[in-house]
């Protein structure tokens, strides 16, 4: 049996909250409820940070230069292989850029990403990626003789490169934990097990997930300026004039040569100046491998979501104070990482006035019965704990916005949280309407009546077809002769020559 459908208003809901839950969540509301003054704040901070990062000197959030040096025509052409390592899946693809402006073609392979992977060794995780590839080739070329492939590799963690054929991971992220590859170059690790197998491909660029969700989105539209992902992880890039690198100026670049930024910008705020932290965030911090990295991405991104809500939980159930679960076994609430950011999507999705599909969740998934006013809380514990993660993600995409003096843009964004979790989007346009002080909507109209000067729409696919034009930028750049931020040039030529035309 189910109750009525929810009324969009939830006035009343919490009348029959038991005092000690009521004072929990006004306590909880006060700790994760970001105001438009703090915003502001946070934002100013941000734009700051990100120019620090782009000096030699550098700051927290390493604004890591890709060599990923124009937008593309939308003439590009050719056929890329594109492989993208991300937290959950590794995926292979093919791509083929016809002749037709702005149009492409893909077939892809989905690898599951063993978890035990993600604390093991080097060889193994290398191993396992180019085992991945040879199947998708052994797969869609069987029996043909192959020239090397060019690939473009969607690596997403922070990566420093000095040419876009290199990059030595700064660190992991994510709860990827693998020794002896921190502080290397990865390229020759990936090569290695590539040819051990005899895998014909040569990697032309290794490429950041939000460079690609960049390149891919300005692609299909050019108004396309930051591209961001809002997933496991959260980051953005966007394409910066290379006079306002400081840290390339002994390269002497021409002022106005565009080179993309990876800001890596889970890392704003390391030293904890301005964000509002919470003891729960100091916890999850704590406790992962990387204790002082991400602050910003621990608040925000999918990886943690669920974490925040189930540290929550259990600090209230300790609390002498606190009804809540009474008499019941809370052992499996107590692992930490058994909620991920979904079961809070399906907490904030239950359609039903008495909350029964959460009532079911917590039964099936943890054992756990629930009352109706702990539903109550539960139900508002997700919702500040989504809506932080939204307000705060829009101080990001502001603080670009601000630094490269966009009036109006659109910023491409992909990931599970930008993608499934409910109201993320309209929670973040309404904190971006805040921090930028829009009188008018982008057409000249009172506010609210058309679209918004910065709009943060869902992006083209990054880690496939944005890995895949990146490739072809930078094979059509060494053909043209500019070898700047490119290994192996030579290499590059010799082994791949796909159509081009310019
Ligand atoms: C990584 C970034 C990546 C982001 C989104 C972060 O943890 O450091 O490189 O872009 O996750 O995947």
């Amino acid at each position: 049996m189910v109750g009525p459908r929810r009324q969009p208003s939830r006035k009343g809901s919490m009348a029959d909250v038991p005092e000690d839950l009521f004072s929990e969540i006004k306590r909880l509301e006060d700790m994760f409820m970001v105001d438009t003054t703090k915003l502001k704040a946070i934002t100013d901070h941000f734009v700051s940070e990100l120019a620090k990062g782009l000096t030699k000197e550098g700051g927290s959030i390493p604004m890591n230069a890709t060599w990923c040096m124009s937008f593309p025509t939308g003439y590009e052409t050719g056929t890329f292989l594109a492989l993208d390592m991300g937290g959950t899946n590794l995926r292979v693809c093919e791509i083929n850029l016809p002749e037709e402006q702005g149009e492409f073609d893909i077939i892809q392979s989905k690898y599951r990403m063993p978890e035990e992977l993600k604390t093991g060794t080097a060889d193994e995780l290398w191993g396992y990626v180019a085992d991945c590839l040879q199947q998708f080739i052994e797969y869609h070329h069987e029996g043909e003789k192959l020239d090397k492939l060019p690939l473009g590799f969607t690596f997403s963690y922070p990566a420093t490169q000095e040419h876009i054929d290199h990059g030595v991971l700064q660190r992991w992220t994510k709860g990827f934990d693998i020794e002896g590859v921190e502080g290397h170059d990865v390229v020759p690790q990936f090569e290695a097990a590539l040819e051990e197998r005899g895998v014909p491909i040569k990697l032309t660029a290794l490429i950041n997930d939000t460079t690609g969700t960049l390149i891919a989105s300005h692609y299909t539209d050019d108004e396309m300026m930051i591209g961001c992902i809002f997933g496991t992880g959260c980051n953005a890039a966007y394409m910066e004039h290379a006079g306002e690198v400081g840290k390339l100026a002994h390269l002497n670049l021409d002022p106005k040569q565009e080179i993309a930024i990876n800001c890596e910008w889970g890392a704003f705020d390391n030293e904890h100046k301005i964000l509002p932290r919470t003891q729960y965030d100091v916890i999850i911090d704590k406790d992962s491998p990387r204790p002082g990295q991400q602050s910003f991405e621990k608040m925000i991104a999918g990886l943690y979501l669920g974490e925040i809500f189930r540290l929550i939980l259990v600090d209230l159930y300790a609390q002498p104070h606190v009804r809540i679960f009474e008499n019941q076994d809370i052992s499996s609430l107590q692992k930490p990482y058994s909620l991920d950011a979904s079961f809070l999507s399906d907490i904030e999705n239950d359609p039903y006035e008495n909350l029964q599909e959460t009532h079911d969740n917590f039964v099936q998934q943890l054992g756990i019965k629930t009352t109706k006013p702990e539903l109550e809380l539960i139900r508002r514990m997700a919702e500040l704990i989504g809506t932080r993660a939204a307000r705060l993600s829009a101080c990001g995409v502001a603080a670009i916005c601000k630094k490269k003096g966009y009036k109006t843009a659109h910023v491409g964004a992909d990931g599970s949280v930008f993608n499934k979790y409910p109201h993320f989007k309209a929670r973040g346009a309404q904190a971006l309407k805040e921090i930028l002080d829009w009188e008018k909507d982008r057409d000249g109209k009172r506010l609210g009546r058309g679209r918004d000067p910065v709009e943060i729409l869902p992006a083209e696919d990054g880690s496939g077809v944005g890995a895949a034009l990146i490739a072809a930028l930078t094979i059509k750049r060494v053909q043209d002769g500019l070898t700047v931020g490119v290994k192996n040039a030579e290499a590059m030529l010799k082994s791949c020559a796909p159509a081009k035309k310019s």
